[in-house]
């Protein structure tokens, strides 16, 4: 059930919130009361995302942000205390993940690099510019969106190290923000039906025999999760990965597949 107040005067910047599992918590976090900054490297399409919010009498705004840029991050995030009076809360949605080719040694160094600057470092930066405003709401709360990829092989190695890497990130940061008043927890998403398995429908349709739960995921069962945690709810939780993947890491299915039981 949506709570309409859980964010109510809350200044929100979400990356990568364009499209997919960021234009849903964009769109959680608004509709729970909150003012949101939907950033993204896509422009145009952030802005579409952002219109559409305020067609539901929702308060949003759209902005450019490539958070593999310091200068960009830290615009975003001046930009959100400038519109919105205040930064409660950073969402980490965008991500960059580059496909494996089929023999590890042939794998490009540019790739490598390009992943982990993204989805690692690229959260890194955005929660170095947003922790002095988060600290200084009283409130703040930075969620980062994983990948099961991060706890288990799924392929990618890049973009699987850079995601187990927010893991440890999440953990460190919370030690030092606690004392300064922020929370810092990971989501970890399994497979969510967005953009980026736009075109691999067959996939899709394949993978759901994996999740115990009889699906993949959508974009709003990711959003949800980050409102628990963003919001006072999760008022004594930091530092924690909360694994939202339909049982996929926690039962072994092919395991259950093989074993017949009575
Ligand atoms: N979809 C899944 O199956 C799945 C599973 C596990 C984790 N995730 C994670 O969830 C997050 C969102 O994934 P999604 O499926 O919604 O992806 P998506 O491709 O639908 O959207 C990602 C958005 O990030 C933006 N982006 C990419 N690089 C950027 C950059 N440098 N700066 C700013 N914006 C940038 C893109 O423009 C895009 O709008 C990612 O962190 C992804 O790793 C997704």
């Amino acid at each position: 059930m949506t709570d309409h107040t859980r964010f109510a005067g809350h200044g929100v910047l979400v990356t990568g919130a364009a499209r997919g599992i960021g234009a849903a918590v964009a769109r959680r976090l608004a509709q729970e009361g909150g003012r949101v900054l939907v950033t993204d490297q896509d422009l145009p399409e952030a802005e579409r995302t952002a219109a559409s919010l305020r067609q539901q009498d929702l308060i949003a705004e759209a902005l450019a942000c490539d958070i593999a840029d310091r200068a960009s991050v830290e615009a975003a995030v001046a930009h959100a205390v400038a519109a919105f009076g205040s930064l409660d809360v950073l969402v980490n949605c965008a991500a960059h993940c580059t496909p494996d080719v089929p023999l590890f040694e042939d794998d490009p160094d540019d790739a490598w690099a390009r992943d982990l600057d993204v989805t690692l470092t690229g959260a890194y930066r955005c929660c170095r510019a947003a922790l002095p405003h988060l600290a200084a709401s009283g409130r703040g709360a930075i969620v980062g969106i994983g990948s099961v990829n991060g706890l288990q092989d799924f392929g990618n190695h890049a973009y699987s190290a850079a995601k187990a890497g927010l893991g440890s990130l999440t953990r460190t940061l919370a030690g030092h923000a606690a004392p300064r008043g922020v929370r810092v927890n990971l989501v970890v998403p399994g497979t969510v039906r967005t953009s980026a398995w736009d075109g691999r429908d067959d996939e899709l349709a394949a993978l759901r025999a994996f999740y115990p739960l009889g699906r993949v995921g959508e974009p709003e069962d990711i959003a949800a999760a980050v409102a628990f945690l963003a919001s006072r709810d999760a008022a004594w939780i930091t530092g924690t990965t909360l694994v939202v993947d339909g049982g996929l890491t926690a039962v072994n299915t092919g395991f259950h597949l093989a074993v017949r039981r009575p």
